[in-house]
């Protein structure tokens, strides 16, 4: 077991939805820390260049415009395995294709409505961390 850090972000459709708890519990439940929490509106700036990977993606305007269309939470969190088994714990990126019990399956609305986010590997979580907590 590699204890790890990933970034996570509970997005603006479930910030609107008093999901913040309910989230943060199912991470705290699966024996995850939360090392760091900041809540904020991310400006069009930092959407953009956080999804700068989709900027030629037909999705991206949209993208960015829905992650910037209310407060999300930003976490870093730290466990075994901690990228792998939060990418687990959130479910497929399309609701329809997720697993029961998993975040996106309970709470997501849509493909792009869809609750939370997490680093896809190690390389990217450090990147994501960086990116939003560089004194961590
Ligand atoms: P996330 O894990 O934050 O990474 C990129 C996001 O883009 C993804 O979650 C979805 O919210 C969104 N996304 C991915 N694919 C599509 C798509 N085909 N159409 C709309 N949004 C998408």
């Amino acid at each position: 077991m590699v204890v790890e850090r990933t970034l996570s972000i509970i997005k603006p459709d479930a910030v609107a939805r008093n999901l913040i708890g309910t989230i943060v519990k199912v991470f705290e439940d699966n024996d995850i820390k939360v090392q760091a929490m900041l809540m904020k509106k991310l400006s069009q700036k930092e959407a953009q260049s956080f999804y700068i990977e989709h900027k030629e993606r037909p999705f991206y305007g949209s993208l960015v415009a829905y992650m910037t269309s209310g407060p999300v939470v930003l976490m870093v969190l730290e466990g075994n395995n901690a990228v792998e088994r939060n990418r687990k714990i959130m479910g497929a990126t399309n609701p329809a294709h997720a697993e029961e019990g998993t975040i996106r399956k309970m709470y997501a609305e849509s493909l792009e409505r869809n609750s939370v986010h997490g680093s896809d590997s190690p390389t990217s979580a450090q990147r994501e961390i960086n990116f939003f907590f560089p004194n961590l």
